[in-house]
């Protein structure tokens, strides 16, 4: 049985970053059928520079202990990592590059040489429209498939939700409402705002995006109206505490999207509005709600204590989001060992017209909402 060894690139801190709770994914016998952690990359806490600051010390004792209990071998840099075994020995290599995104295009030519059969890269991928694009044609030219790191892609919600709308004879509109819990202070939202410059539709709202692009046919050429909603929706120009400078975006959004083929859809963020996403099914004539679903759902919910339990006190959204994670990994290993579709995955190229509509409707949308 072919098995999926992985390389992780960018593990960051214990408890807070998302490739340390990949990690501890691929480390939990069981979760994640056929594949290991083999390898971990991590470009900040090896370097010297980051001796003493905020994470060291906890990434170094969960690395020695982790290479105790599970040989896991840790490097500083990609080019460290051995190359891929040969592949009689009966394993495929996968690289799931979890970093800051401004280091992803760099770190992604790195994996390429690695002789990996697939790579997993999380969302949004890069910085900007062209640097995404650039990655993909060398990720094409080297012949290695690019899975992204959308989980709501996979989530329970969504599937309800479509579901939902496809057996109701009348037509249905739907929105995907995607909250976060920052305190509705000008203080927090200042923070937010500037650490997490490339804007609320780049950062957050990302992942309602790439379900337009996945399950609606939405793509910048194929998008006819978008409608601001006024009402819900709200911009701000805050001043960054870090740098004084202002920066300007939603603190709350929703907008409708309609096709040239006539499909509607409406998506809706908010920065202060708790900690869940929602998928809500209305009669398009009557408004009448018909329901709605949420992530985390109620068994994800009853599970977070005992994953508190194994894993500590992390950041709330892996526990949420916790079977998403899974079954999105599972579905990459899948494809590696036999090729099996990942069905719902993002890849690249949606991950390209994802960036695409949000750098599309930003102005647009800040335009109709000043
Ligand atoms: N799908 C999801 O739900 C989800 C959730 C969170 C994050 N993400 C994505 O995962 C990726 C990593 O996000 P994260 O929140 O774990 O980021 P993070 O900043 O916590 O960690 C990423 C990397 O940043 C580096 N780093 C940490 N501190 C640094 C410092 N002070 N200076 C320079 N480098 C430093 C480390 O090498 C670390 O591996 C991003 O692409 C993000 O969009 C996805």
């Amino acid at each position: 049985m072919t098995k999926v060894s992985v390389v992780l690139v960018g593990c960051g801190c214990p408890l807070r970053s998302m490739g340390w709770y990949h990690a501890m994914q691929l480390l939990d016998a069981g979760r994640i059928q056929n594949a290991s952690l083999t390898y971990v990359v991590e470009p900040w806490y090896f370097a010297p520079a980051a001796e003493g600051t905020p994470g060291h010390s906890d990434f170094h004792e969960w690395a020695k202990k982790t290479k105790e209990s599970h040989g896991v071998e840790f490097f500083h840099t990609v080019e460290e990592v051995p190359t891929a075994p040969a592949a009689d020995d009966g394993s495929v290599r996968l690289a799931i590059i979890s970093a800051r995104t401004a280091d992803n295009p760099k770190l992604l030519d790195q994996c390429l040489k690695l002789g990996c059969k697939a790579i997993y890269l999380e969302k949004p991928g890069a910085p900007t429209v062209s640097e995404l694009e650039a990655m993909k044609s060398r990720a094409d030219e080297a012949g290695v498939k690019v899975f992204m790191g959308f989980n709501k892609n996979v989530s329970s919600y969504l599937t309800f939700s479509r579901e939902l709308v496809n057996k109701t004879a009348e037509k249905c509109d739907v929105t995907f409402l995607h909250n976060n819990n920052y305190a509705n202070t000008e203080a927090e939202l200042a923070e937010c705002f500037e650490r997490n410059a490339e804007g609320m539709l780049k950062n957050m709202a990302i992942h309602e995006l790439a379900i337009l692009v996945t399950y609606y046919g939405v793509t910048v050429d194929t998008i006819d109206k978008v409608e601001a909603d006024k009402e819900f929706s709200s911009c701000k120009t805050l001043k960054g505490p870090a740098s004084g400078k202002d920066f300007t975006d939603f603190d709350k959004l929703k907008f409708k999207i309609v096709t040239k083929s006539g499909v509607e859809v409406n998506v809706a963020a908010d920065r202060c509005g708790g900690d869940d996403s929602v998928g809500i099914v209305n009669k398009a004539d009557s408004g009448e709600e018909l329901a709605r679903f949420t992530m985390p759902d109620e068994a994800t919910v009853a599970n977070t204590d005992a994953l508190k339990a194994k894993y500590g006190d992390a950041m709330p959204y892996f526990f949420a989001q916790d079977p998403d994670y899974l079954k999105l990994k599972q579905l990459v290993v899948q494809n590696c060992i036999d090729g099996t579709p990942a069905e719902g995955v993002a890849d690249i190229e949606t991950a390209v017209e994802t960036l695409k509509v949000a750098e599309y409707l930003t102005p647009i949308l800040t335009k109709q909402l000043q």
